[in-house]
């Protein structure tokens, strides 16, 4: 396995598909009384979260704490260093002084995670950075997608919304792609960058158009804290065009699905009522964060430095 996670661009379909096998078998785990393996014991994982962040950060948390590692949880917020002017590379050596074996970041610059990995010894996951990538969540995406659907073989995916600050957007194109789904960006012009049209996906404004041909349809939150400008008029016309209320729900197969990252602004890409749905795999995106990330930090960590293969008889067949 590659010592850091960056980008999806790293990643091989065998690698996407060892790393949805193990947290196949990880996932059993986490519905014993007894979740814990002792896989990372000894083993010290840092969450250095530079912007906000619930899910993502104590899916990790959890992630790490299941393989039985010490866990730091660094958030840059008012009672932190960095609100003394402590620098990224400051934070960076400091945690490497205290010999620390994966960081888990996610900051409001793309490239940081890159930046970071190359000051540190440590693994360096990357948990989102700026509108760059968020590789883990498209690996928890594509888990589900797979529990769901079996394989990618002809399956056809709408990724709506605000496509250009989505670094989830980004992920999941590159991982689909390679898996070998067929991708359509959907999203009024203002919102799907220039560039898009050359990431092997297909560009529309047609949202109606596309559902009924679709197995998934994959809602985007509406980014504000992004937008330096107004890029749609107002939200009750962005959910007109956009939204995925139950009406149009209607119009999809009774066989395709609705997945969201989270958080949502219900009432704007997604209604309440479908984001409750039975057609609607929300909550199994999160509990299949927590068995992605644990078989990340299993094939990062586990396989280097533990004395004999412990690793591969934890594991349940
Ligand atoms: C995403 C993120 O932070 O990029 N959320 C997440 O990780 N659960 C998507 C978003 O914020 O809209």
């Amino acid at each position: 396995m590659h010592k850091h996670l960056l980008s999806m661009d790293q990643l091989s379909a065998e690698d996407i598909t060892t790393i949805l096998d193990t947290a196949g078998s990880l996932r059993q785990v986490t519905s014993r009384p007894i979740k814990k393996l002792p896989t990372l014991r000894g083993r010290t994982v840092c969450n250095l979260f530079y912007e906000a962040s619930t899910r993502t950060r104590i899916s990790f948390e959890l992630a790490a704490k299941r393989l039985s590692a010490d866990v730091i949880n660094f958030s840059a917020d008012s009672k932190s260093s960095v609100a003394k002017g402590e620098g990224f590379k400051d934070t960076a050596w400091t945690l490497e002084a205290m010999g620390v074996d994966a960081i888990v970041v996610r900051h409001g610059s793309s490239g940081a995670p890159h930046q970071l990995s190359k000051w540190v010894q440590a693994s360096v996951i990357n948990a989102g950075d700026g509108s760059h990538e968020h590789p883990t969540q498209a690996l928890l995406d594509l888990y589900s997608i797979r529990e769901h659907f079996k394989d990618f073989e002809n399956l056809k995916v709408a990724i709506v919304g605000d496509i250009i600050s989505s670094r989830v957007a980004r992920s999941n194109v590159k991982g689909l792609v390679t898996m070998g789904a067929r991708v359509t960006l959907v999203g009024p012009p203002t919102l799907v960058p220039p560039e898009a049209a050359a990431w092997g996906v297909e560009v529309t404004t047609d949202l109606d158009a596309v559902l009924p041909e679709v197995d998934i349809c994959y809602l985007l939150r509406v980014q504000k804290e992004r937008q330096s400008e107004q890029l749609f008029p107002t939200d009750r016309e962005y959910a007109a065009l956009w939204g995925l209320d139950a009406k149009r729900l209607a119009k999809m197969h009774p066989e395709s699905v609705v997945m969201h990252p989270g958080p949502m602004n219900r009432g704007v890409e997604i209604s309440a009522e479908v984001s409750e749905s039975p057609r609607s795999l929300i909550l199994d995106q999160v509990a299949n964060g927590l068995a992605v990330r644990m078989s990340l930090l299993y094939l990062m960590l586990g396989g280097r430095e533990v004395e004999g293969s412990v690793a591969d008889a934890e594991v349940p067949a």
